[in-house]
């Protein structure tokens, strides 16, 4: 197959570029470089810088060449940033994505994979949070995949097209080639692996008075490859349905259990300090994973939130700069 994937230079879409490329398949990546990076984009992909808000290259790109599959990646992704800017998110997330849609259509390409996420569950009634549970989206962030989800839902019963929506827990780790570069950082497990690395003091730990079991927020992590192979799987099984399925480890681990994981792997003594909560972090969101496990025979091959954190550390200490541009 040759599959599109927008997004590809970034984190998560660079890695699963390197499973499917490891799988045979051939891919070209389309990314703006807004957030990614050209050196995680795979030496045997072919990239093309194309902004997604650019409907006529998008719409040029499928002209020239014909794709079985396209996975969407791109996007505008923190959800703090979106709580200020609810138009960029909703707006830039929900055209694009359009866009890419209408141009898929155009070109009768029926395959699609939405990269979705755990911030549709703002307020989880059970945990782990299964596809049954309510969705309301804890941000314009999280609005915005669930527009798009339900743009999806309408192709499908209109015009054929087979999705997987796939909602994302906390991804984390990396491969020996591709980890984690964002500007800025917000994720906690590189937040934490900066401060080892001598690039950051300390860490902070919003709220120390969750009900959990050390009063810190507890969060789902899943290895990146894991998620990778999560793809793969859905994108083999998409001729027989489409698909929603919310993924991660299964397993939740509190903020100071990360810290503390990452001072066993790392040697470093990482000191963290207490502050107050943020607005909207809701105490735990674990993923139900059973319907993929079931459906596909995913299996999460790095569930360790040790391996997970030695993963990122490995990649860190090889990437002290990141990609370094
Ligand atoms: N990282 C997580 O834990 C997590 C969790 C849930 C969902 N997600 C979703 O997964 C996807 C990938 O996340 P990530 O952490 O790899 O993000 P990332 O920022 O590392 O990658 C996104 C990529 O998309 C590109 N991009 C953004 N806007 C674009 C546009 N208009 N045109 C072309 N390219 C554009 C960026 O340059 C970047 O390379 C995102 O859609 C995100 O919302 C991530």
């Amino acid at each position: 197959m040759r599959i599109l994937v927008t997004g590809g230079a970034g984190y998560i879409g660079s890695v699963v570029v390197e499973e499917l490329i490891r799988e045979g398949e051939q891919v070209t990546v389309l990314d703006n470089l807004y957030q990614g990076h050209r050196a995680a984009v795979h030496p045997q992909a072919e990239f093309v810088l194309v902004d997604l808000a650019d409907a006529a290259a998008v719409n040029d790109l499928f002209a020239r060449q014909s794709f079985d599959a396209v996975m969407h990646f791109a996007s505008h992704s923190l959800v703090g940033e979106s709580v200020q800017d609810p138009l960029k998110y909703v707006g830039d997330n929900v055209a694009n994505g359009i866009n890419l849609l209408r141009a898929m259509h155009q070109h009768g390409v029926r395959r699609f994979i939405l990269s979705s996420t755990a911030n549709l569950f703002d307020q989880p009634e059970e945990l782990p949070i299964t596809e049954k549970e309510q969705i309301i989206p804890g941000s314009p962030y999280g609005e915005s995949k669930f527009i798009l989800e339900r743009m999806l839902h309408w192709l499908d019963r209109i015009h054929g097209l087979r999705y997987a929506a796939l909602r994302y827990f906390n991804a984390a780790g990396a491969t020996p080639e591709r980890g984690e570069d964002h500007s800025p950082e917000t994720h906690l497990i590189p937040l934490v692996l900066q401060v080892a690395m001598g690039q950051r003091e300390q860490i902070q730990v919003f709220g120390n008075d969750y009900p959990t079991r050390d009063g810190t927020c507890v969060r789902d992590y899943i290895h990146v490859t894991d998620l990778a192979q999560a793809h793969i799987l859905a994108l083999r099984a998409l001729d027989e349905g489409s698909r929603t399925y919310n993924l991660g480890n299964g397993q939740g681990f509190t903020v100071r259990e990360v810290i503390e994981t990452a001072r066993q792997v790392t040697g470093h003594p990482i000191p963290a300090v207490d502050t107050a909560r943020r607005p909207g972090d809701p105490p735990e969101l674990v993923a139900g994973s059973a319907k993929i496990r079931r459906d596909l025979g995913w299996q999460p091959r790095f569930p360790d939130l040790r391996d997970i954190v030695q993963s990122a550390w490995d990649w860190h200490r090889a990437h002290p700069q990141g990609y370094g541009d």
